[in-house]
């Protein structure tokens, strides 16, 4: 997830650029960069890091452009260099371009552009677009942008800018957001309103699909056949604060309500094509997951999809254990090691030790050119976009995509089921659109000191994250616990003042999850069940049903995870705690 910032007008275009970016960082800081249309060229700057490092560089330079394109980069295709960093140039340096999303078809498009003889310099989908719009430039840039879209698939917003027409912006909506801000004499682009917020409220949403010609003295919208739109111009009431989380209260409550955008572009990462590795899991005796906390929920989730579809044995350890243990791995095992940050020391740490035994290591990680990025065999990434609040949220159904592609990567019917995967983001969008109730339930039930989470099968590994985030965020103690093993010991913590949630959507082991229920109910436990929607069964078990769209077993931790992460947040938000920064912790654990 990148950020794009425009501006055209009569005041010096950089200082807009950099402030918009500034507030955009959150988007991505892996490099920053802008392009400006001075003196009749074109002059573009990008740097590695953070805004501050572009801003440095930029320091002193008398540069008068008064329009011009602006990027914060979350790498999604080729590495993290300067090279890749955005805006990109066409080869006569006439035409540049930010984008964020991704363009799934880059890798023909970038052949048949080498077939004319245009050099190919970066390792970005991006670089793809601006010499089409190049190519097809005939004295109209928005005639140029219209015919560069008949050749892009996949989602997208991005703004190209030209030497040969300063003062104009002509940008693209198409899966990734992108909103107009009018002004006086002056209009912007963004990828978010916050960035737009110092110099104008007065903004128009583009819609998919839509193409927005700028210039100074006016917005044109159009569809992409080029017919002019009539668009209604939106006062935004927010303060800049609170425009940064989109309106929401916290940025955790913002990551939640983003997984279908961010589930859909992790999903389209791998949806057109396999996951590029030089393996299948059947090449290893063994598949050996290392991850901490979520990731190595996500872990366990994974280890049921690849047992299954891969046929191949998986161990899920918490990576704290596994450095000082004397694990047997060899050059037969692969080591999956499961971190958003990349960064995590306990797990970075334990797989370089097995590494160093003769194990491969494939990494999946949610921040490109993180340590563990640099340091593994191969790597798989997410692209759910960074994650602010400490509590991880999207990234987590994020792994849970990737971990599913992986596993049915050498399935025959692989494309059907991928193609099945894009369902999920539909679905957690239907219920995230009316889950009100799971406020009002947390709000009950936000006095309690203790909670059981429990599951069977795919839900168990959903019974532990669920817990994980009460604890996190309320402070509250919260025990995630395999159904079948209740009755094993922790069934005698069952009292009236201590609920039970019980995830039990319609699986395999649904009928076992009735009886563990029942158990509790038999012992005066309340249980808040987790379920399908219209569960006849549930309703009359439960002293409360949180209802989620049916689904296949395959994928139902996609959807039974959701309302847990809702639960936990609104218990913590009504307690009056710091949701996205709560105590002791940090969003990235780099020490032992
Ligand atoms: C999850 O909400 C916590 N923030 C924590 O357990 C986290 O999952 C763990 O520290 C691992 O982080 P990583 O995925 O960046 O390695």
């Amino acid at each position: 997830m990148c950020g794009i910032v425009g501006y055209t007008g009569s005041s010096p275009a950089l200082l807009v650029l950099l402030q918009g970016l500034e507030r955009l960082e959150y988007r991505g800081y892996d490099s920053a960069g802008v392009a400006l249309v001075e003196k009749g060229e074109l002059y573009v700057d990008k740097k590695v890091g953070k805004i501050r490092e572009l801003v440095r560089s930029l320091w002193g330079k008398d540069l008068k452009a008064t329009a011009g394109i602006g990027h914060t980069r979350w790498a999604t295709h080729g590495e993290v260099c300067e090279l890749n960093a955005h805006p990109h140039t066409d080869g006569s340096s006439e035409f540049a371009v930010v984008h964020n999303g991704i363009v799934e078809n880059y890798r023909e498009l970038k052949e048949e552009l080498e077939k004319l003889g245009i050099a190919y310099r970066s390792q970005t989908d991006t670089e793809a677009i601006v010499h089409l719009v190049a190519l097809n430039y005939e004295g109209d840039l928005l005639k140029a942008v219209l015919k560069t879209l008949e050749k892009l698939t996949g989602a997208y917003a991005f703004a190209v800018i030209s030497a040969k027409e300063p003062g104009r912006i002509v940008a693209v909506r198409y899966g990734s957001p992108l909103v107009v801000g009018i002004g006086k004499g002056e209009n912007f682009i963004a990828s978010d309103i916050p960035a737009l917020l110092p110099f104008t409220r007065d903004v128009i949403p583009l819609k998919d699909g839509e193409v927005v010609d700028l210039r100074p003295d006016g917005v044109f919208i159009y569809d992409f056949k080029g017919n002019l739109l009539t668009k209604d111009v939106m006062h935004v009431p927010w303060d800049i604060i609170s425009a940064e989380k989109g309106g929401f209260k916290h940025f955790m409550l913002k990551e939640i309500f983003e997984q279908p955008r961010t589930l859909s572009d992790t999903i389209r990462g791998y949806i057109s094509r396999d996951l590029s590795l030089p393996f299948s899991l059947k090449d290893f005796r063994r598949v050996l997951v290392v991850a901490c906390g979520t990731s190595y929920h996500a872990g366990l989730v994974g280890k049921y999809w690849i047992e299954k579809y891969a046929g191949v044995p998986v161990e899920v350890a918490y990576a704290s254990e596994v450095r000082y243990s004397d694990m047997q791995v060899g050059e037969e095992d692969l080591v999956l090691a499961i971190s958003q940050s990349g960064e995590t020391a306990d797990t970075r740490f334990s797989v370089l030790a097995l590494k160093e035994k003769g194990s491969t290591l494939l990494s999946l990680v949610n921040v490109m050119g993180s340590a563990l990025d640099r340091e593994s065999d191969y790597t798989l990434y997410t692209h759910a976009g960074p994650e602010i609040g400490v509590a991880a949220t999207k990234t987590f159904t994020a792994q849970l995509a990737v971990l599913y592609a992986l596993a049915v990567n050498h399935t025959e019917d692989r494309q059907v089921k991928m193609e099945n995967l894009l369902r999920v983001p539909h679905l957690v969008e239907e219920y995230l659109s009316n889950s009100e109730a799971v406020r009002e339930l947390a709000i009950r039930y936000a006095d309690r000191r203790d909670f059981l989470y429990i599951g069977r099968y795919l839900s168990y590994p959903v019974a532990l994250e669920g817990a994980l985030k009460l604890k996190e965020i309320s402070y509250i103690h919260a025990e995630g616990y395999p159904a079948g093993e209740m009755k094993h010991g922790p069934i005698a913590l069952i009292e009236e003042k201590t609920p039970t949630i019980a995830i039990a959507p319609k699986d395999r082991v649904y009928e076992k999850m009735l009886s563990n229920i029942e158990e509790v109910l038999a012992r005066k436990g309340k249980v808040i069940g987790v379920g399908f929607e219209g569960d006849e069964n549930l309703k009359k078990l439960c002293t409360n049903l949180i209802e989620i769209p049916p689904i296949e077993e395959d994928l139902t931790p996609f959807l039974t995870t959701i309302p847990l992460q809702l639960f936990a947040y609104y218990i913590a938000d009504y307690l009056g705690l710091d949701v996205d920064q709560p105590r002791n912790l940090a969003k990235t654990v780099t020490v032992e």
